[in-house]
């Protein structure tokens, strides 16, 4: 098995507004292994949105090549896969948690945290799994909650519970605390460490530089570039 995830080279996005071109994230070139916990910081604009899109094929690049190493010692070329391969790729392998939960209020947490499963037709998930990931980020006792029967860390803890019932390989992370309390901020990333501590590559772009600062690895963007790569080799 390899121990390369990701390896990124020269990935840049070019946002189109009419003559004005933007780069989103500007000439990325590096690698993530297998069981890395990454933060990503920079001030707002510096490219972390856009680069969270591409690790997530969110978005397709402008240029530049994407790989992904899946654990049969393959390697994928992302940047030349179709949509619809890409969109299967993405339900396999991808877990993503955004700041606004996009939780939907008229189904129960057990409900919201099966979602992903009803559109995903390969991967086969034991039955009971989504209660037993819900107990798992502490919800045990909220399996009939629907959403506005819940805090914003309850929430977001079902968020996080629905990202992860793929069983993907990686988790993405968009800012997942800004609209959380210092305290709720605190669940949030010590889930993501226990996690990681499972197995689950994790990479999370956020501005509460304090809870950042506990990842092992940290990259710094600004102007869609990589100005340090703290603890990365
Ligand atoms: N769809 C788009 N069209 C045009 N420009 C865009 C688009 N999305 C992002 N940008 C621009 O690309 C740059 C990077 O944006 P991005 O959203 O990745 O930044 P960010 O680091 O996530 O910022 P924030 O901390 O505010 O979320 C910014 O200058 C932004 O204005
Ligand atoms: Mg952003």
């Amino acid at each position: 098995m390899t121990k390369e995830l990701f390896t990124l080279e020269g990935i840049t996005r070019i946002y189109k507004r009419g003559n004005e071109e933007i780069k989103g994230v500007d000439g990325l070139t590096l690698k993530i292994d297998k069981g890395e916990y990454i933060s990503i910081l920079g001030p707002s604009g510096a490219g972390k949105t856009t680069f969270l899109n591409m690790l997530g094929c969110i978005d397709s690049p402008t240029s530049g090549k994407l790989i992904f190493y899946p654990d049969n010692g393959e390697m994928i070329e992302l940047t030349r896969m179709k949509e619809n391969k890409l969109d299967e790729f993405r339900r396999e392998n991808i877990g993503f948690v955004f700041a606004d939960f996009f939780l939907l209020h008229s189904l129960t947490a057990t409900e919201n945290v099966e979602l992903p499963l009803i559109f995903s037709s390969g991967k086969k998930v034991e039955d009971g799994y989504s209660k037993k990931v819900l107990e798992m980020v502490g919800l045990g006792h909220r399996l009939t909650h629907k959403p506005l029967q819940l805090s914003g860390g309850e929430m977001q803890r079902v968020a996080v519970a629905r990202s992860m019932v793929n069983q993907p390989k990686v988790l993405l992370a968009d800012e997942p605390t800004a609209n959380l309390d210092t305290g709720n901020s605190e669940v949030i990333f010590n889930l993501f460490e226990e996690l990681n501590s499972m197995g689950m590559t994790v990479v999370v772009a956020t501005h509460a530089e304090e809870l950042a600062k506990r990842a092992r690895r940290i990259i710094f963007l600004q102007d869609g570039k990589i100005v340090e790569d703290k603890g990365g080799k």
